[in-house]
C-alpha cells in the first residue's frame, strides 16, 4: 500500500511521523473521508472545501491548493488500484514541542493520505440499523470536522456495547446528529433534519440528500426536533460518506414505524444510486 505524507508517496515502512505531531498531543487538526466509486472520486470538491474551511475556523493556513488534493487522491486510487473505497486526508498544524499555543514562528502544517479498499455497506443499507440515543457532550463547534474526536468516539462506543450501529446524539432534548453521520425523520410526507449551526456538522451526503429531496418534490424542514418527536417519526434514517442512506429501523429497541425500511428513505436510496459514478 502506498501512503501520501509531507509532499511523498510512500511504502507504509517509509512513514515518519513525529511524536511532537499536534495532531498526536492535541488532536490539532482537521480531516475528510471521501468516497470511491468504481475508481472514481465522489463529491470530492466538497470534501476538499469543507477541509480547507475546517482548518481556517482553526487558523491553519494548508500549504495546497484544491487541485494538488484531487491529484494526490487520484494518485492513491490508481497505485492502490481502488474500485470501492474511500480516501482518509488529514492536515495537522505540524509538528513542535509541546505547548498548547501555536508554535512561534508558525511550523508547516502536516498533511498526510491514503485510500482503503471497502464494499458499499449493502446489508445496512437494504436491511437499516438501530442506533442508541446518547446525550450529546461534545463541544460547541462541531461544524469543524476536527480530529478531536473523543465525545464521538465515547458516544459510538456506548451504541456499540448496546448492540447498536450508531448514537442518536441529543442536546437539551433535541436531535442533533449521529456520532459520525447525520440524522433524518419523516413524519406524513416531510423530511426533518437539523439546520445548519454549530452545533452539527455539515455532511457532504446531507447536502446531497437535500438536493435530492428539492429533486423529488420532497417537502423539508431544516428545523430541530426533539427526542420525544424522533420516537414518533414514520421513518427515519441517517447519512454519512461511508454509509450513504441508511435506514434506521430501532431506536433504543423501540420500533420506527412498521419496523422496516421506510418507502421515502427507499426513494431517496434509488435516487442516491442513480447519481455515484
Ligand atoms: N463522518 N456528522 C459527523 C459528526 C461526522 O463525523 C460525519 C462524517 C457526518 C457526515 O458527513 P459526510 O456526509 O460529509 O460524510 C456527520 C466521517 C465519515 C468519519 O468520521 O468517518
Amino acid at each position: 500500500t502506498i501512503y501520501f505524507i509531507d509532499g511523498q508517496f510512500t511504502e507504509r515502512d517509509g512513514l515518519k511521523i513525529s511524536i511532537d505531531d499536534r495532531g498526536y498531543y492535541f488532536g490539532d487538526g482537521v480531516y475528510e473521508v471521501i468516497k470511491v466509486y468504481g475508481g472514481k472520486l465522489y463529491t470530492a470538491k466538497e470534501h476538499i472545501n469543507r477541509l480547507f474551511q475546517s482548518a481556517s475556523k482553526i487558523k491553519i493556513a494548508i500549504p495546497y491548493e484544491e487541485t494538488q488534493f484531487m491529484e494526490i487522491a487520484n494518485e492513491l486510487i490508481s497505485t492502490n488500484k481502488i474500485l470501492d473505497g474511500h480516501i482518509y486526508i488529514q492536515v495537522t498544524r505540524g509538528s513542535s514541542p509541546r505547548t498548547h499555543h501555536f508554535p512561534q514562528p508558525a511550523v508547516t502544517p502536516v498533511v498526510s493520505a491514503y485510500a482503503v479498499s471497502n464494499p458499499r455497506p449493502v446489508a445496512a443499507i437494504e436491511n437499516g440499523v438501530s442506533v442508541k440515543t446518547v446525550e450529546d457532550v461534545r463541544w460547541l463547534r462541531c461544524d469543524i470536522k476536527s480530529l478531536n474526536l473523543l465525545g464521538n468516539v465515547l458516544a459510538k462506543q456506548e451504541a456499540h456495547e448496546a448492540g447498536c450501529t450508531e448514537a442518536l446524539l441529543h442536546r437539551n432534548g433535541l436531535v442533533m446528529e449521529g456520532s459520525s453521520s447525520n440524522m433524518f425523520g419523516v413524519k406524513n410526507g416531510k423530511v426533518y433534519t437539523h439546520p445548519v449551526t454549530n452545533l452539527i456538522l455539515n455532511g457532504i451526503t446531507r447536502q446531497v440528500v437535500l438536493a435530492l429531496c428539492k429533486d423529488l418534490g420532497i417537502s423539508v424542514d431544516e428545523k430541530p426536533f426533539t427526542l420525544d418527536e424522533a420516537f414518533e417519526m414514520d421513518e427515519f434514517f441517517l447519512t454519512s460518506t461511508t454509509s450513504e442512506i441508511t435506514p434506521i429501523t430501532s431506536i433504543d429497541g423501540s420500533k420506527v414505524g412498521s419496523g422496516q425500511p421506510g418507502p421515502l428513505t427507499v426513494k431517496l436510496q434509488k435516487a442516491f444510486a442513480l447519481q455515484i459514478p
